[in-house]
């Protein structure tokens, strides 16, 4: 898949579940093309959100739409199969997750689909190395999981610059994706220190006019 960088990618965590389909059309015609879809099992997370059928109904909305699926889930080798089902182009587990990541992952990729991994704040970037090569794109953390709304965390500037070392060294082709707590202050020095995917639910779906802030933030990255 091409895609031209970098991308944001608008959480619908914190979305109106009323009016989904409107505001998910808002940020389209904003230019959004993808669709990052958080899912909480109250477990892995302190956090229920929504599951496989709302991912569904989502990637009807818009064939052109790339669904982004991040599980924050315990067990989530068993429920890859369903998310590619509802339409994930991409299913990211966190290495917290996943005693084995290397399975995991290749359960994803059996299904043609991109893979990610997803590490938390307080996670060694070295923990992943090994799989760096196995892997489509690294979610870096920049709140604990579970919230939308939360305050991004500073100390990922410097995990950015590791990841892209890491990268460059190891001559990887992985995409790098910052989650949680970017808006319209950082957005562009989050992009300026490596990140080539960017997430933003509250900075997107609080906004006022949606489609006029997903164009702001795009502009400003
Ligand atoms: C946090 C989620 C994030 C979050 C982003 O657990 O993975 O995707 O919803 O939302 P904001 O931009 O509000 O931090
Ligand atoms: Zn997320």
């Amino acid at each position: 898949m091409n895609f031209n960088l970098p991308i944001l990618a608008p959480s619908i965590l914190a979305a109106n579940f009323l009016t989904l389909q409107s505001d998910i059309e808002q940020a389209i015609k904003g230019g959004t093309q993808w669709i990052h879809c958080d899912i909480m099992d109250g477990h892995f997370v302190p956090n229920i959100s929504y599951g496989p059928g709302i991912v569904k109904q989502v990637s009807m909305i818009s064939e052109d739409a790339f669904i982004d699926v991040h599980l924050m889930i315990e067990n989530p080798d068993f429920y890859v199969d369903e998310f590619v089902h509802a339409g994930a182009d991409l299913i990211s587990v966190h290495y917290e997750a996943c005693p084995h990541l290397h399975r995991s992952l290749q359960k994803i990729k059996s299904h043609g689909i991109m893979s990610g991994v997803a590490v938390n704040p307080a996670t060694s970037l070295y923990n992943i190395e090994p799989i760096l090569a196995d892997v489509d794109m690294v979610v870096l953390m920049s709140v604990n999981p579970g919230f939308g709304g939360q305050s991004f965390i500073e100390q990922t500037y410097q995990r950015l610059q590791e990841l892209v070392d890491l990268r460059e060294t190891g001559e990887y082709g992985f995409l790098i994706q910052v989650d949680g707590g970017v808006n319209l202050k950082n957005i562009a020095s989050v992009k300026g220190a490596g990140a080539d995917v960017l997430v933003a639910g509250s900075s997107v779906f609080k906004a006022e006019d949606i489609t006029a802030r997903v164009q702001e933030l795009s502009a400003l990255i």
